[in-house]
């Protein structure tokens, strides 16, 4: 999951077996982060009770699912072109009905009846328990809308259906919503409070799908190193909670060793940190158990003090710089990865430089870089002009790019000459004769097939590199296959 938003994913239809007594047809395509492709899985599992295969034709469809990011403006564009070809589409089907799921649905809620006009059905992130009894209101000739955001609901008794599974690694939410409110982000107010899910449900999925063959998890949250299980309710009412209910209540470094010791071989990966939860005792928890990767995405957003505090990051750049030394302390080889906003209102030519020193000092193995986009109803947007011209925020935006290019090339030559534990994935892009899989810091790594195969732990001798991917030779099996 190479990150929250991987561009080859996006849009991606999603299909899985069929079940016979399922007589009509959803076509479910996502956008966005890896909690929406994951949701979109608790989705097609819901609807595979009520009637619904998922097929990956458009034209056959019954019904037709989006579900949609808001994070940036050219996000919801993508979607809104979406809906145009659906609605071509629905021209020539006036029985097919198409819903609008996820962040832009709970942003736009009934507008979008009003202003697309084919949309049949909006339901937010909280509330896709309620499809069933939706979908026969749009049986009836009639819209539905259900946007309510809840306190509880983690989906923890819905067991997703794994749709686009190369049956090795899967996610698995541990977290639902934001309380963070960092003044960019649209996401506190799509996906609502924070709240986390029981982890003898967590335990119970991870194991499930050991026995089922998966060998890789990677446990999803907006903020992960927040994840706080008291007995069920809102992160933020945590301090209500009985005595009893605090003393044994579960953060995520005890999470992380239950995973952990649950299935000691199943590869386990979590996404995202945010620096200002990201504990010691996380680190411990990642240098104890030899089956939790050693690679943390630990977006950052602006190198300069003024802006990260205008940005309502709740750290400061040596704060940062101080986790990243401990980080590397406790496991030296550890991937790091970034996240990146370039044009930040009233950032200067000094902000962006803090942002480019930064970079320099931790070296990320790789980043997701983008420039600021206003999104409606965020505090920035309130609070602060849109004043970076969009000439200067593309500029800075390639200059972070070229230097973490430069950085991702100097890990990657790192690794040349090591030997490196792959966990096969897929075949190579490139070529049929090759496969593809991560190595512990996340790095892609291709190596000629010889007799192993998908799912197969492999002992890789790293050869030649790009920015972007190793390449190597296995010489054997590893102790963990
Ligand atoms: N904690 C979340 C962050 C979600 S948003 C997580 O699971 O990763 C992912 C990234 O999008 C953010 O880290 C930020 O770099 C970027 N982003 C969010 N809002 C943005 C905006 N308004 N403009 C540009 N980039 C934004
Ligand atoms: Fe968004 Fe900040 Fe939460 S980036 S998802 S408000 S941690």
């Amino acid at each position: 999951m190479e990150k929250i938003i991987d561009e080859t994913k996006q849009g991606e239809t999603l299909v899985k077996s069929k079940d016979k007594r399922n007589t009509k047809n959803l076509y479910i395509e996502s956008y966005g982060c890896q909690m929406n492709f994951s949701d979109s899985e608790i989705v097609a599992s819901i609807l595979s009770e009520n009637g619904y295969n998922t097929t990956q034709t458009l034209e056959d469809a019954d019904l037709v699912l989006v579900n949609t990011c808001s994070i940036r403006d050219k996000a919801e564009q993508t979607v809104r072109k979406r809906l145009e070809k659906f609605n071509a589409v629905k021209k020539h089907n006036n029985q097919m009905k198409v819903g609008v799921l996820g962040c832009m649905a709970e942003r736009l809620k009934s507008k979008f009846l009003e202003e697309e006009k084919i949309v049949d059905l909006v339901v937010g992130p909280d509330a896709y328990k309620d499809l069933p009894n939706l979908l026969e209101e749009v049986e009836g000739g009639q819209s539905a809308v259900n946007v309510i955001l809840s306190k509880e609901e983690t989906y923890a008794d819905v067991s997703p259906v794994r749709l686009r599974s190369n049956g090795i690694s899967a996610f698995v939410s541990i977290t639902r919503g934001c309380d963070n409110m960092c003044t960019f982000c649209v996401v506190p107010f799509t996906r609502g409070r924070e709240r986390s899910r029981d982890p003898q449900s967590i335990i119970e999925e991870v194991n499930d799908l050991w026995n089922k063959g998966y060998k890789e998890i990677t446990l999803l949250g907006q903020n992960v190193d927040s994840y706080l299980w008291y007995g069920g309710g809102l992160k933020k009412d945590f301090k209500k909670a009985s005595p009893m209910q605090q003393a044994t209540a579960v953060n995520f470094a005890k999470l992380l060793d239950m995973v952990a010791q649950a299935q000691p071989k199943m590869r386990i990966r979590f996404s995202t940190s945010n620096p200002q939860d990201m504990t010691m005792d996380v680190i411990e928890s990642m240098a104890k158990h030899k089956n939790i990767c050693n690679y943390i995405h630990l977006p950052v957003q602006s190198g300069s003090n003024r802006i990260l505090k205008a940005m309502n990051r709740l750290h400061t750049r040596e704060e940062y710089i101080n986790l990243i030394d401990n980080i590397r302390k406790i496991i030296p080889d550890c991937g790091i990865s970034q996240d990146m906003i370039a044009g930040f209102p009233t950032e200067t030519e000094e902000d962006h430089q803090d942002t480019l020193s930064l970079m320099e000092y931790v070296k990320y193995d790789f980043g997701f870089m983008f420039a600021y986009s206003e999104r409606p109803g965020t505090m920035a947007e309130r609070k602060l002009e849109d004043d970076v011209p969009e000439k200067v925020k593309k500029r800075r935006l390639q200059e972070i790019i070229a230097l973490q290019q430069k950085h991702s090339l100097y890990r990657t030559q790192q690794h040349l000459g090591k030997v490196e534990e792959i966990l096969i994935e897929k075949e190579s892009k490139k070529s049929d004769q090759h496969w593809a899989g991560r190595n512990t810091q996340n790095t892609m790594v291709v190596f000629p097939k010889e007799n192993y195969k998908i799912g197969d732990f492999v002992m890789v001798k790293i050869n030649d590199c790009t920015s972007a991917t190793l390449l190597g030779e296995a010489v054997g099996y590893s102790k963990n296959q």
